[in-house]
Protein backbone atom coordinates (compact mmCIF):
# COMPACT_ATOMS: atom_id res chain seq x y z
CA UNK A 1 0.00 0.00 0.00
CA UNK A 2 2.83 2.15 1.24
CA UNK A 3 4.30 1.33 -2.47
CA UNK A 4 1.21 2.34 -4.17
CA UNK A 5 0.66 5.38 -2.32
CA UNK A 6 4.68 6.91 -3.50
CA UNK A 7 4.46 5.50 -6.81
CA UNK A 8 1.22 7.97 -7.10
CA UNK A 9 2.87 10.76 -5.33
CA UNK A 10 5.54 10.76 -8.06
CA UNK A 11 3.35 10.60 -10.85
CA UNK A 12 1.41 12.96 -9.70
CA UNK A 13 4.76 15.26 -9.09
CA UNK A 14 5.95 14.58 -12.90
CA UNK A 15 2.47 15.50 -14.13
CA UNK A 16 2.43 18.39 -12.45
CA UNK A 17 6.10 19.31 -13.71
CA UNK A 18 5.25 18.73 -17.11
CA UNK A 19 2.12 20.84 -16.44
CA UNK A 20 4.39 23.53 -15.01
CA UNK A 21 6.73 22.99 -18.25
CA UNK A 22 3.81 22.97 -20.82
CA UNK A 23 2.28 26.67 -19.41
CA UNK A 24 5.83 27.53 -19.66
CA UNK A 25 5.97 26.92 -23.06
CA UNK A 26 2.81 28.39 -23.85
CA UNK A 27 4.04 31.67 -22.33
CA UNK A 28 7.19 31.76 -23.40
CA UNK A 29 5.67 31.40 -26.84
CA UNK A 30 2.79 33.94 -26.06
CA UNK A 31 6.03 36.28 -25.03
CA UNK A 32 7.69 35.76 -28.22
CA UNK A 33 4.91 35.69 -30.88
CA UNK A 34 3.51 39.37 -28.82
CA UNK A 35 7.31 40.76 -29.31
CA UNK A 36 7.29 39.34 -33.15
CA UNK A 37 3.80 41.78 -33.74
CA UNK A 38 5.84 44.41 -31.98
CA UNK A 39 8.79 44.38 -34.11
CA UNK A 40 6.24 44.00 -37.00
CA UNK A 41 4.07 47.06 -35.79
CA UNK A 42 7.32 48.82 -35.63
CA UNK A 43 8.39 48.24 -39.11
CA UNK A 44 5.47 48.70 -40.34
CA UNK A 45 5.21 52.45 -38.58
CA UNK A 46 8.41 53.23 -39.95
CA UNK A 47 7.06 52.82 -43.28
CA UNK A 48 3.83 55.02 -42.55
CA UNK A 49 5.87 57.74 -41.56
CA UNK A 50 8.36 57.70 -44.69
CA UNK A 51 4.86 57.73 -46.67
CA UNK A 52 4.02 60.34 -44.50
CA UNK A 53 7.09 62.68 -45.66
CA UNK A 54 6.02 61.97 -49.44
CA UNK A 55 7.23 58.27 -49.89
CA UNK A 56 5.19 57.20 -52.54
CA UNK A 57 5.92 53.02 -52.90
CA UNK A 58 7.22 51.44 -49.57
CA UNK A 59 7.81 47.47 -49.13
CA UNK A 60 7.45 46.22 -45.79
CA UNK A 61 9.24 42.85 -46.37
CA UNK A 62 8.41 40.37 -43.96
CA UNK A 63 6.76 37.33 -43.66
CA UNK A 64 2.83 38.52 -42.70
CA UNK A 65 1.74 35.17 -43.34
CA UNK A 66 -1.10 35.14 -40.93
CA UNK A 67 -4.31 36.64 -41.10
CA UNK A 68 -4.06 38.36 -37.90
CA UNK A 69 -0.35 39.62 -38.78
CA UNK A 70 -2.09 40.69 -42.35
CA UNK A 71 -5.33 42.47 -40.54
CA UNK A 72 -3.07 44.14 -37.80
CA UNK A 73 -1.18 46.03 -41.15
CA UNK A 74 -4.10 46.81 -42.81
CA UNK A 75 -5.46 48.45 -39.80
CA UNK A 76 -2.51 50.58 -39.31
CA UNK A 77 -2.33 51.79 -42.99
CA UNK A 78 -6.59 52.73 -42.70
CA UNK A 79 -6.43 55.96 -44.20
CA UNK A 80 -3.28 56.73 -44.62
CA UNK A 81 -2.00 54.17 -47.56
CA UNK A 82 -3.29 51.25 -49.79
CA UNK A 83 -1.77 48.28 -48.83
CA UNK A 84 -1.27 45.15 -51.84
CA UNK A 85 -0.16 42.08 -50.40
CA UNK A 86 2.51 40.80 -52.98
CA UNK A 87 3.22 36.59 -52.34
CA UNK A 88 5.17 34.63 -54.32
CA UNK A 89 4.44 30.81 -54.42
CA UNK A 90 7.22 28.17 -55.87
CA UNK A 91 6.80 24.78 -56.14
CA UNK A 92 9.94 24.01 -57.67
CA UNK A 93 12.29 21.92 -55.41
CA UNK A 94 15.53 23.14 -57.34
CA UNK A 95 14.53 26.72 -56.68
CA UNK A 96 13.77 26.22 -53.46
CA UNK A 97 16.98 24.79 -52.36
CA UNK A 98 18.56 27.59 -54.14
CA UNK A 99 17.10 29.96 -52.29
CA UNK A 100 17.69 28.28 -49.10
CA UNK A 101 21.39 28.10 -50.02
CA UNK A 102 21.70 31.75 -50.95
CA UNK A 103 19.89 32.94 -48.11
CA UNK A 104 21.71 31.13 -45.41
CA UNK A 105 24.93 32.56 -47.25
CA UNK A 106 24.39 35.48 -47.48
CA UNK A 107 21.81 36.88 -44.84
CA UNK A 108 23.17 38.56 -41.08
CA UNK A 109 21.25 35.70 -39.74
CA UNK A 110 23.71 33.07 -40.31
CA UNK A 111 26.96 35.19 -40.45
CA UNK A 112 28.13 33.72 -37.45
CA UNK A 113 26.78 30.61 -38.15
CA UNK A 114 30.27 28.74 -39.24
CA UNK A 115 28.74 25.30 -40.14
CA UNK A 116 27.05 26.04 -43.46
CA UNK A 117 25.24 23.25 -43.44
CA UNK A 118 23.60 23.75 -39.84
CA UNK A 119 22.93 27.54 -40.91
CA UNK A 120 20.56 25.38 -43.75
CA UNK A 121 18.85 22.62 -41.14
CA UNK A 122 17.86 25.48 -38.90
CA UNK A 123 16.59 27.81 -41.69
CA UNK A 124 14.31 24.46 -42.97
CA UNK A 125 13.15 24.49 -39.44
CA UNK A 126 11.85 27.95 -39.44
CA UNK A 127 10.06 27.29 -43.06
CA UNK A 128 8.23 24.43 -41.22
CA UNK A 129 7.49 26.27 -38.56
CA UNK A 130 5.96 29.03 -40.61
CA UNK A 131 4.28 26.25 -43.19
CA UNK A 132 2.40 25.12 -39.33
CA UNK A 133 0.93 28.88 -38.93
CA UNK A 134 0.59 29.61 -42.89
CA UNK A 135 -2.83 30.77 -43.69
CA UNK A 136 -3.28 31.98 -47.66
CA UNK A 137 -3.73 35.52 -48.53
CA UNK A 138 -7.41 35.85 -48.96
CA UNK A 139 -8.27 39.23 -48.08
CA UNK A 140 -7.62 42.81 -49.41
CA UNK A 141 -5.83 43.80 -52.25
CA UNK A 142 -3.30 41.06 -53.08
CA UNK A 143 -0.94 40.08 -55.93
CA UNK A 144 -0.10 36.20 -56.36
CA UNK A 145 3.08 34.85 -58.34
CA UNK A 146 2.47 31.37 -58.59
CA UNK A 147 5.99 29.59 -60.05
CA UNK A 148 7.10 32.66 -62.28
CA UNK A 149 10.94 32.34 -61.47
CA UNK A 150 11.64 29.82 -64.10
CA UNK A 151 10.00 32.31 -66.49
CA UNK A 152 7.89 28.38 -68.54
CA UNK A 153 4.68 30.28 -67.46
CA UNK A 154 3.31 30.21 -64.32
CA UNK A 155 0.25 32.04 -62.71
CA UNK A 156 -0.40 35.33 -61.95
CA UNK A 157 -3.17 35.99 -59.78
CA UNK A 158 -4.63 39.61 -58.40
CA UNK A 159 -7.18 40.69 -56.41
CA UNK A 160 -8.90 44.20 -56.06
CA UNK A 161 -6.28 46.18 -57.99
CA UNK A 162 -6.68 49.64 -59.97
CA UNK A 163 -5.28 52.78 -60.15
CA UNK A 164 -1.84 53.96 -61.82
CA UNK A 165 0.52 52.84 -59.83
CA UNK A 166 -0.81 49.68 -58.68
CA UNK A 167 -1.28 48.74 -62.10
CA UNK A 168 2.55 49.75 -62.89
CA UNK A 169 3.88 47.43 -60.19
CA UNK A 170 1.72 44.28 -61.51
CA UNK A 171 3.60 45.41 -64.62
CA UNK A 172 6.68 45.57 -63.43
CA UNK A 173 6.08 42.21 -61.28
CA UNK A 174 5.06 40.56 -64.22
CA UNK A 175 8.52 41.21 -65.96
CA UNK A 176 10.95 40.83 -63.74
CA UNK A 177 12.96 37.17 -62.45
CA UNK A 178 15.74 36.01 -61.09
CA UNK A 179 17.73 34.62 -63.84
CA UNK A 180 21.65 35.79 -63.49
CA UNK A 181 22.72 37.33 -66.46
CA UNK A 182 25.22 40.98 -66.40
CA UNK A 183 24.00 44.16 -67.77
CA UNK A 184 26.82 46.01 -68.94
CA UNK A 185 26.41 50.14 -68.77
CA UNK A 186 29.37 52.31 -70.66
CA UNK A 187 28.86 56.06 -72.20
CA UNK A 188 30.08 56.20 -75.87
CA UNK A 189 33.57 56.73 -76.54
CA UNK A 190 35.14 60.40 -76.21
CA UNK A 191 32.69 62.89 -79.05
CA UNK A 192 34.21 65.73 -79.98
CA UNK A 193 31.52 67.76 -78.37
CA UNK A 194 33.35 66.41 -75.25
CA UNK A 195 37.02 67.29 -76.38
CA UNK A 196 35.10 71.20 -76.91
CA UNK A 197 33.02 70.89 -73.21
CA UNK A 198 29.84 71.44 -75.04
CA UNK A 199 26.69 69.60 -73.66
CA UNK A 200 24.42 68.12 -75.61
CA UNK A 201 24.43 68.14 -79.45
CA UNK A 202 24.68 65.02 -81.86
CA UNK A 203 28.79 65.12 -82.48
CA UNK A 204 30.46 61.98 -83.48
CA UNK A 205 33.74 60.37 -81.70
CA UNK A 206 37.16 61.46 -81.77
CA UNK A 207 39.72 59.78 -82.32
CA UNK A 208 40.06 58.26 -78.94
CA UNK A 209 36.68 57.59 -78.67
CA UNK A 210 37.16 55.65 -81.84
CA UNK A 211 39.92 54.05 -80.30
CA UNK A 212 37.43 52.89 -77.06
CA UNK A 213 34.87 51.70 -79.51
CA UNK A 214 37.40 49.32 -80.79
CA UNK A 215 38.33 48.24 -77.45
CA UNK A 216 34.89 47.91 -76.32
CA UNK A 217 34.14 45.51 -79.25
CA UNK A 218 36.83 43.02 -78.27
CA UNK A 219 35.62 43.40 -74.64
CA UNK A 220 32.68 42.35 -75.38
CA UNK A 221 33.32 39.72 -78.10
CA UNK A 222 35.07 38.08 -74.72
CA UNK A 223 33.04 38.98 -72.09
CA UNK A 224 29.95 37.78 -74.12
CA UNK A 225 31.68 34.74 -76.43
CA UNK A 226 29.18 31.88 -75.23
CA UNK A 227 26.14 34.32 -75.27
CA UNK A 228 24.65 34.61 -78.36
CA UNK A 229 21.49 35.67 -77.35
CA UNK A 230 22.95 39.36 -75.59
CA UNK A 231 21.61 42.50 -77.26
CA UNK A 232 23.30 46.36 -77.96
CA UNK A 233 21.42 49.11 -76.85
CA UNK A 234 21.78 52.69 -77.59
CA UNK A 235 20.95 56.02 -77.59
CA UNK A 236 19.37 57.28 -81.27
CA UNK A 237 22.44 59.49 -81.25
CA UNK A 238 25.52 59.57 -83.41
CA UNK A 239 27.99 59.13 -80.58
CA UNK A 240 26.54 55.74 -79.04
CA UNK A 241 26.03 54.18 -82.57
CA UNK A 242 28.76 54.42 -83.76
CA UNK A 243 30.37 53.54 -80.51
CA UNK A 244 28.71 50.33 -81.17
CA UNK A 245 29.69 49.69 -84.52
CA UNK A 246 32.49 47.52 -84.71
CA UNK A 247 30.79 45.13 -82.29
CA UNK A 248 29.75 42.10 -84.36
CA UNK A 249 27.57 39.55 -84.05
CA UNK A 250 24.94 40.66 -81.68
CA UNK A 251 21.72 42.26 -82.43
CA UNK A 252 21.74 46.41 -82.24
CA UNK A 253 18.34 48.52 -80.80
CA UNK A 254 18.29 52.06 -80.46
CA UNK A 255 16.16 53.47 -77.85
CA UNK A 256 14.96 57.08 -78.01
CA UNK A 257 14.73 56.94 -74.30
CA UNK A 258 18.03 56.45 -73.40
CA UNK A 259 19.04 59.72 -75.64
CA UNK A 260 20.94 62.05 -72.97
CA UNK A 261 19.18 64.66 -70.99
CA UNK A 262 17.72 67.31 -73.14
CA UNK A 263 19.53 70.37 -72.28
CA UNK A 264 17.32 72.88 -74.27
CA UNK A 265 18.06 76.48 -74.67
CA UNK A 266 21.77 75.51 -73.19
CA UNK A 267 22.37 72.44 -75.57
CA UNK A 268 25.92 72.86 -77.33
CA UNK A 269 27.12 75.65 -75.03
CA UNK A 270 29.54 74.87 -72.74
CA UNK A 271 29.47 74.77 -68.41
CA UNK A 272 31.45 78.57 -68.77
CA UNK A 273 29.09 79.76 -71.93
CA UNK A 274 26.29 78.84 -69.80
CA UNK A 275 27.40 80.64 -66.19
CA UNK A 276 28.32 83.91 -68.23
CA UNK A 277 25.25 83.76 -70.64
CA UNK A 278 22.36 82.47 -68.59
CA UNK A 279 23.89 82.90 -65.07
CA UNK A 280 20.10 82.76 -63.36
CA UNK A 281 19.57 79.40 -64.98
CA UNK A 282 23.70 78.36 -64.03
CA UNK A 283 22.67 79.23 -60.63
CA UNK A 284 19.30 77.83 -60.75
CA UNK A 285 20.71 74.14 -61.83
CA UNK A 286 23.42 74.27 -59.56
CA UNK A 287 21.39 74.82 -56.00
CA UNK A 288 19.00 71.57 -57.29
CA UNK A 289 20.27 70.25 -60.39
CA UNK A 290 18.14 66.58 -59.91
CA UNK A 291 15.20 68.87 -60.21
CA UNK A 292 16.50 72.01 -62.59
CA UNK A 293 14.50 71.77 -66.48
CA UNK A 294 16.44 73.00 -68.72
CA UNK A 295 14.41 75.89 -70.31
CA UNK A 296 12.66 73.50 -73.53
CA UNK A 297 15.00 71.06 -72.10
CA UNK A 298 14.76 68.41 -69.42
CA UNK A 299 15.54 68.06 -65.80
CA UNK A 300 16.75 64.71 -64.06
CA UNK A 301 13.82 63.93 -62.74
CA UNK A 302 12.43 63.72 -66.39
CA UNK A 303 15.13 61.46 -67.20
CA UNK A 304 14.30 58.89 -64.87
CA UNK A 305 10.82 58.98 -65.93
CA UNK A 306 11.28 58.51 -69.28
CA UNK A 307 13.92 55.46 -68.37
CA UNK A 308 10.88 53.57 -66.95
CA UNK A 309 10.31 51.07 -70.16
CA UNK A 310 14.20 50.18 -70.37
CA UNK A 311 14.07 49.27 -66.93
CA UNK A 312 11.01 47.31 -67.06
CA UNK A 313 12.47 45.65 -70.73
CA UNK A 314 16.23 45.48 -68.79
CA UNK A 315 14.11 43.75 -65.76
CA UNK A 316 12.22 41.44 -68.46
CA UNK A 317 15.80 40.28 -70.57
CA UNK A 318 17.08 37.03 -70.04
CA UNK A 319 19.91 37.44 -71.69
CA UNK A 320 23.20 40.20 -71.00
CA UNK A 321 22.84 43.35 -72.40
CA UNK A 322 25.01 45.92 -73.13
CA UNK A 323 23.83 49.90 -72.78
CA UNK A 324 25.87 52.14 -74.56
CA UNK A 325 24.31 55.62 -73.52
CA UNK A 326 25.57 59.17 -71.87
CA UNK A 327 26.10 60.61 -68.56
CA UNK A 328 23.29 61.93 -67.49
CA UNK A 329 21.44 58.40 -68.96
CA UNK A 330 23.42 55.77 -67.46
CA UNK A 331 24.11 57.67 -63.56
CA UNK A 332 19.50 57.19 -63.86
CA UNK A 333 20.15 54.10 -64.88
CA UNK A 334 23.32 52.80 -62.16
CA UNK A 335 21.19 54.43 -59.60
CA UNK A 336 18.27 52.53 -60.30
CA UNK A 337 20.44 48.58 -60.04
CA UNK A 338 22.28 50.45 -57.17
CA UNK A 339 19.82 51.32 -55.48
CA UNK A 340 21.36 54.84 -55.38
CA UNK A 341 19.04 57.47 -53.19
CA UNK A 342 17.14 59.69 -55.81
CA UNK A 343 18.99 63.07 -54.54
CA UNK A 344 22.61 61.39 -55.62
CA UNK A 345 21.59 60.66 -59.09
CA UNK A 346 23.59 64.11 -60.62
CA UNK A 347 26.21 63.29 -58.44
CA UNK A 348 27.26 59.65 -59.86
CA UNK A 349 30.66 59.51 -61.41
CA UNK A 350 30.20 57.93 -64.76
CA UNK A 351 33.76 58.54 -66.26
CA UNK A 352 34.11 58.28 -70.24
CA UNK A 353 35.39 54.68 -71.71
CA UNK A 354 34.44 52.64 -68.44
CA UNK A 355 32.67 49.83 -68.43
CA UNK A 356 30.35 49.07 -65.37
CA UNK A 357 29.15 45.58 -65.00
CA UNK A 358 25.94 44.98 -62.91
CA UNK A 359 25.10 41.44 -61.69
CA UNK A 360 21.31 40.52 -62.15
O1 LIG B 1 29.13 66.52 -71.03
C1 LIG B 1 28.63 65.34 -71.54
C2 LIG B 1 27.15 65.22 -71.20
O2 LIG B 1 26.72 63.97 -71.64
C3 LIG B 1 26.27 66.34 -71.80
O3 LIG B 1 25.83 66.08 -73.09
C4 LIG B 1 25.15 66.40 -70.80
O4 LIG B 1 24.42 67.60 -70.88
C5 LIG B 1 25.91 66.22 -69.52
O5 LIG B 1 26.96 65.32 -69.79
C6 LIG B 1 25.09 65.71 -68.38
O6 LIG B 1 25.83 65.79 -67.19
P1 LIG B 1 25.51 66.94 -66.13
O7 LIG B 1 24.12 66.66 -65.69
O8 LIG B 1 26.52 66.72 -65.04
O9 LIG B 1 25.62 68.28 -66.77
Amino acid sequence: MKQNTSMLESTVGSSMALIRLLISFVETTRRVWRHVMRVAALAMEDMLSWMEEGGQVGICDATNSTRSRRNMLMKMAEGKCKIIFVETICNDQDVLERNIRLKVQQSPDYAEQTDFEAGVRDFKERLAYYEKVYEPVDEGSYIKMIDMVSGNGGQLQINNISGYLPGRIVFFLVNCHLTPRPILLTRHGESLDNVRGRIGGDSSLSEVGEVYSRKLASFVEKRLKSERTASIWTSTLQRTILTAQPIIGFPKIQWRALDEINAGVCDGMTYDEVKKNKPEEYESRRKDKLRYRYPRGESYLDVIQRLEPVIIELERQRAPVVVIAHQAVLRSLYAYFADKPLEEVPKIEIPLHTIIEIKM
